[in-house]
């Protein structure tokens, strides 16, 4: 059994991080700067989106697309019931509803035909989330939106380099969101990006990500001198620091070798597993691209265990891991603000209740992955 507990989602951080970030305090410009701005240009260059503004989380990102959008006091924006709450709390923090549409199994990722369903003449915006790293159907998502006249807003936390019939995140929505929380598939210990084609919303974004001071404000992060801002609307405190940023810029050159890690953990872990009582991650679907974010199996009725006792017996064997998610509709906040309960997603309820996800990082050693293989298969009694 291996002596030290492997702790589930851990990053690789390189020497080039840590330099960086030295760089940077050395400079004196520790807050949102030339860095932070280096970092939006580069990200948008690798997704070929127009326009990526820096924030401090997804869930900022989310939010600040939702105001972006016009979401407001009396509008609907249809969200999967399996997901993490702030794909939900975005929508709440607008001002508007949340609406729980269910998953398409074994997908995972938001059913189209459900998403009709539950159109109402008050729903503005559809939020797919591309869960583990694995597209949402956007061939359906966007017909539905545009015969309905709905905005898309792409949960893509878990997407980075997630692509779909050749193209990545930011070219299907209105706009996309990113998470560079420290288990992402790129951090900067805690960050996001909202990623957009359209002008008006990318500055809009720019505005309410700082206060709501006009853009001359932004000036006050360069050596351009001192310039007079206005406040046009009540901002946010969203911005994006230097210190986050000096992670990004080399966490985003490693990206796609470490996707090829991800993906070679992947596939060992795949081959191992393939005949244990457990439901495995689908692969992903023909011209499409998984990010290879999270490796979720799923306990299955006649698994010896149940999900919650693999956990424990992994636990104790020194293997974090975690879960991704309870169905969101279940959590009390929704079920007593919303009236929803048990039986209204089954899908979701399924995942939600069999599902754990084994470390998959690139920092993981061949000997980190052998351990992981060997405690399921102690744990199972294979
Ligand atoms: C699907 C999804 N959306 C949004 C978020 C929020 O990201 P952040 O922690 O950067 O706000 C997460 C984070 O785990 C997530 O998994």
């Amino acid at each position: 059994m291996r002596k030290e507990f492997l702790v589930f989602g851990g990053p690789l951080i390189g020497q080039e991080e840590i330099d960086e970030v030295v760089d940077t305090i050395r400079s004196g410009w520790l807050g949102t700067g030339p860095k932070t701005i280096r970092f939006e240009q580069e990200f948008a260059e690798y997704l070929g989106v127009k326009h990526c503004m820096a924030v401090s989380s997804c869930t900022a990102a989310l939010h600040l697309s939702m105001l972006a959008a016009g979401v407001g006091p009396g509008d609907e924006v249809i969200v999967p019931a399996m997901t993490f709450c702030s794909s939900a709390n975005a929508v709440i923090h607008a001002g508007a509803r949340p609406v729980f549409a269910d998953i398409e199994l074994p997908g995972m990722t938001l059913d189209p035909a459900d998403v009709i369903r539950k159109i109402t003449p008050r729903t503005r915006a559809v939020l797919p989330v591309h869960f583990h790293g694995r597209p949402a159907d956007m061939d359906s998502l966007s017909a539905i939106a545009a015969k309905h006249n709905l905005l898309i807003i792409d949960d893509a936390a878990h997407a980075i380099e997630t692509q779909y019939h050749g193209r990545k995140m930011g070219h299907f929505g209105d706009a996309a969101c990113f998470s560079f929380y420290i288990t992402k598939n790129l951090t900067t210990v805690e960050g996001g990006m909202v990623a957009t084609a359209r002008d008006d919303w990318a500055e809009r974004i720019k505005v309410l990500a700082l206060h709501g001071m006009s853009k001359d404000a932004w000036a006050r992060y360069s050596d351009k001198g001192y310039r007079h801002y206005e406040v046009v609307g009540a901002g946010f405190k969203y911005n994006m620091t230097d210190i986050q940023a000096s992670f990004g810029l080399h966490q985003l050159e490693k990206i796609e070798k470490n996707l090829l890690r991800r993906e070679e953990i992947w596939r060992a872990y795949s081959k191992a597993f393939a005949n244990f009582p457990l439901t495995l991650p689908p692969e992903p679907l023909p011209d499409t691209r998984h990010s290879r974010h999270l490796y979720a199996v799923r306990t299955k009725a006649d698994s010896p265990l149940d999900r919650d006792s693999l956990m424990e017996e992994l636990y104790r064997r020194n293997i974090g891991t975690g879960v991704h998610y309870t169905a969101l509709h279940l959590h009390r906040f929704y079920r007593e603000t919303f009236g929803y309960k048990e039986g209204d997603f089954p899908n979701a309820e399924a995942v939600g209740a069999s599902t754990l996800s084994l470390p998959l990082s690139p920092k993981l050693s061949d000997e980190d992955v052998a351990d992981v293989i060997e405690a399921v298969k102690e744990s199972l009694n294979k």
